[in-house]
């Protein structure tokens, strides 16, 4: 006997009587409900698509989303794609990779699916609330939302979080319950940390946590942003779905009996940081993975308010509704010499048809743009005010 029951109007799903699309989208997440041994599908609040970049989807891509192609039963944001839609940038493209990745564009909002292309939905356009059952892709999103938020997500791919959108559910396994949101490693960090430390954080723990929570305690005093750094790196280098902060985050109480225990120090950090800085001065410095928030926008147009720039370029990220609730910093930033792109981020844009060594501040894009087929490119990852002294005359 099957383990997961379907209801009946979802057995006629199953069977292919609402369409061939509906009839993918409820298989695959059979599949997913089956490998996670669920019970039932339940029904979610939302959906965030990721794989939405031309660099990334590809033309196998393109036949997935043509076959995949059904109007989304509940609110579905979707994450950057390859360029500025409205303003171009961030590097000059091919006629070939723009059709095609206004094609990709067509055929999500045939579907229905929001133009938020932005990995902060949570900002504007899709904003979860606690105990949400939600069906999220974007990994760094997951873990903010999971964590920061006490919304429910499982770490989705793009295929998984579009069929659950197009059904409006997702299998009861995983996050959806409180026992798959138990800490099960104890992490002791005595420093108090900053943005870029807390990146560093997050690439340091990744993979030695392999799968297992982490409760974080000795960071009592955290803001947001710091976290959206620490999601954003352990992201990238673990396939953790969420982290608790004691002091700081809702659900603190969900440990398991005995955890293990994982001392970071200082000097830990330290070499975390250095071992990821490249010496030689940047071609580009980037800021804004995850994209910013209209708080961090205002910070770093304070920093360079009146200050004459020189030397590298200035990339920030971030998503349309941010850019054009912060008018005032944007200009500030763009006076100084900097550009402020929407849309679209350093990683999934092909950002190596011009350049090829970044400097930024985020764990992600410290892991991402190294790669080949990612960016290609020789990183420096250090603070914020470190990069911005290539800049600043
Ligand atoms: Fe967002 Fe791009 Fe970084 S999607 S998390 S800015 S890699």
């Amino acid at each position: 006997m099957r383990q997961l029951q379907l209801t009946k109007e979802e057995e006629k799903i199953f069977e292919g009587e609402m369409g061939d699309a509906p009839k993918l989208a409820i298989r695959l997440l059979y599949s997913l409900g089956e490998l996670g041994e669920a019970e039932r599908l339940i029904p979610i609040k939302s959906a965030h698509i990721s794989g939405v970049s031309y660099k990334n989807v590809g033309e196998g891509g393109i036949q997935f989303l043509k076959k995949m192609m059904h109007k989304v039963s509940v609110p579905t944001s979707l994450n950057p794609l390859g360029f500025d839609i409205e303003n171009g940038g961030p590097v000059d493209i091919d006629e070939t990779f723009h059709k095609k990745q206004m094609e990709i564009i067509e055929i999500y909002q045939k579907m229905g699916v929001m133009n938020s292309f932005t990995c902060t939905p949570y900002y504007f356009y899709n904003e979860p609330s606690f105990g949400d059952h939600i069906s999220w892709a974007e990994s760094s999103a997951i873990i903010y939302v999971n964590s920061l938020i006490g919304a429910r997500t499982n770490r989705e791919s793009g295929p998984s979080a579009m069929a659950s959108a197009i059904i409006g559910k997702t299998p009861d396994s995983g996050l959806h319950r409180d026992e798959g949101r138990k800490a099960t490693v104890v992490v002791n960090v005595t420093e108090k940390l900053d943005y870029t430390r807390f990146a560093a954080l997050g690439l340091f723990l990744g993979p030695k946590l392999n799968k297992n929570i982490p409760i974080i305690k000795g960071q009592k005093e955290t803001k947001g942003i710091e976290l959206k750094a620490l999601s954003a790196a352990l992201s990238a280098v673990s396939s953790i779905p969420m982290f608790h902060v004691d002091g700081i985050t809702k659900e603190t109480s969900l440990v398991s009996d005995s955890p293990e225990t994982i001392n970071v120090e200082k000097s830990d950090i330290d070499e975390t940081i250095s071992k990821n800085s490249a010496q030689e001065e940047p071609e580009l410095i980037a800021i804004g993975c995850p994209h910013l928030s209209s708080e961090e926008l205002d910070y770093v147009a304070r920093l360079v308010k009146g200050k004459k720039k020189v030397g590298p370029d200035l990339f920030l990220f971030t998503s349309r509704e941010v850019k054009a609730q912060s008018l005032e910093s944007v200009k500030i930033i763009e006076n100084f010499g900097g550009k402020v792109f929407s849309d679209t981020c350093m990683v999934v844009s092909p950002l190596s048809n011009k350049y090829s060594k970044t400097g930024t501040n985020s764990g992600k894009a410290t892991f991402y743009l190294p790669l080949k087929g990612y960016g290609n490119q020789k990183v420096a990852f250090m603070g914020i005010l470190d990069l911005l002294k290539w800049v600043i005359g």
